[in-house]
């Protein structure tokens, strides 16, 4: 039985920084930012988007209504969650208006929580087939105003439906994972921002690789040259070209140069939002299906995802034939093409715009053209609204 990708949404916020401009507002040379760390821009979310609405924002263009009836297992994965209790998964569950017989659930485990989503939805389709899945990586990467992480932040959320037979991708059954308790990259309970060891997370995102990657061809009995592709966890692009050229020397001239040129397109989109954690590995795979001409049905492409903390897990999947009639390249490009450039004064602002937490009722700006957004605070309630 072939389960994977049937279909794949895509939301970012409407409101971007110029990595140029902020590199000069930071006295840092432009440079450091463009290529050598290969983001360009960065998306900003209002205080009126969250993983809630980032979640809902991305799914509500590839749900029918018989996929919502169809649908009873809902997970959100995010390490930038609005509640230590509640699950994001519930609330994405009433917004868009999925079969009330489902369950839904919230995965933690930084960067790797959609992976852990995405497994287990598989798993949980391969049992019921008649079934959907619906998982979403929604995430606001914050470090802070002039942190050493700044410009690596971002915001957005991937949404995927798992089903039986898909129309995009099968996923293959060839998982290899590992675990270790490092001190890289973590979130204290009582900080809105992450604290990070940055270059030491650099490393030990290379050497999880090559635990999982060496594993990944022991266990399957596969060598680099069976990938057409692979797409890797993209906290900034650079950071993938890394993790590329460290698997290149098993490759010839030839498909060295076939999978950098994959490479490209599967940054292409990740340049322009930034980092967003759960969804960026997602974010790249979709860059990549839009963007690259070259691929063709029945390819396989690998897939690093890399969670601070850590847990790493190399998987592949194969493109399934007319993989491309069904993707939305055109409302993708055009989502980034339309957004608000804010000059780092305006970012600045709307970074440090804070929800009121001692109860108190908070009234938030409508937000033009988008679906879904927080409206306010009350009693602390969020209120969510869904604009038809
Ligand atoms: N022109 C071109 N390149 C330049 C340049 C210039 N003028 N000036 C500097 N550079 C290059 C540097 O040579 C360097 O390239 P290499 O890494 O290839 O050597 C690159 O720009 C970055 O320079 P620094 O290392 O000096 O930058 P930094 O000290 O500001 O740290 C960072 C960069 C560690 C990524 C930091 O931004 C950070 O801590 N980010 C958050 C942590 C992170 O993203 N970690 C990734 C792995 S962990 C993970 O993946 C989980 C997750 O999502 C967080």
């Amino acid at each position: 039985m072939e389960i994977g990708i049937d279909k794949i949404g895509f939301y970012t916020p409407s409101y971007y920084v110029d990595m140029a401009e902020l590199a000069e507002a930071r006295g840092v040379e432009p440079g450091k930012f463009l290529q050598g760390l290969g983001q360009s821009k960065m998306a900003v979310p209002p205080i009126s988007q969250d993983p809630v609405t980032m979640a809902c924002n991305a799914a509500q263009d590839i749900l029918t209504d018989e996929d919502k009836m169809a649908i009873d297992y809902v997970i959100v994965g995010t390490e930038s969650g609005i509640d230590q209790s509640k699950a994001a998964a519930i609330y994405v569950h009433d917004l868009l208006d999925i079969n009330p017989y489902a369950r839904c659930i919230e995965m933690k485990e930084a960067c790797y929580g959609a992976t852990a989503g995405l497994q287990s939805a598989v798993n949980h389709v391969a049992r019921h087939p008649e079934s959907k899945a619906l998982v979403i990586a929604s995430d606001i990467a914050r470090y802070g105003l002039e942190s050493s992480g700044e410009s690596t932040q971002g915001a957005g959320a991937v949404a995927l439906l798992i089903t039986t037979n898909p129309r995009i991708a099968q996923i293959n059954d060839d998982a290899v994972y590992y675990t270790g308790d490092i001190m890289d990259f973590w979130r204290p309970n009582y900080s809105d921002t992450a604290k990070v060891d940055g270059h030491y997370s650099t490393v030990k995102y290379l050497d999880y690789l090559d635990k999982v990657w060496q594993a990944f061809k022991e266990k399957n009995q596969l060598a680099l040259e069976d990938l057409q592709a692979v797409c890797f966890h993209l906290p900034y692009t650079k950071m993938g070209l890394k993790a590329l050229r460290q698997l290149l020397p098993e490759a010839t001239d030839d498909q060295a140069e076939s999978l950098q040129a994959h490479f490209e397109n599967s940054r292409y989109y990740n340049r322009y939002v930034g980092n967003i954690y759960t969804g960026s590995l997602y974010l790249s795979l979709l860059s990549l299906l839009d963007q690259d001409s070259q691929l063709q049905a029945g390819d396989r492409i690998g897939l690093y995802s890399y969670g601070s903390g850590a847990v790493a897990e190399f998987y592949s999947l194969t493109l399934m034939p007319g993989y491309q009639d069904h993707l939305a390249k055109a409302d993708h490009e055009a989502m980034l093409a339309n957004r608000n450039r804010l000059s780092v004064a305006d970012y600045e602002t709307m970074f440090s715009q804070t929800l009121n937490v001692d109860g108190s009722k908070q009234e938030l700006a409508a937000e033009a053209d988008v679906a879904f957004q927080l409206v306010g605070l009350d009693q602390h309630k969020r209120l969510y609204s869904r604009r038809q």
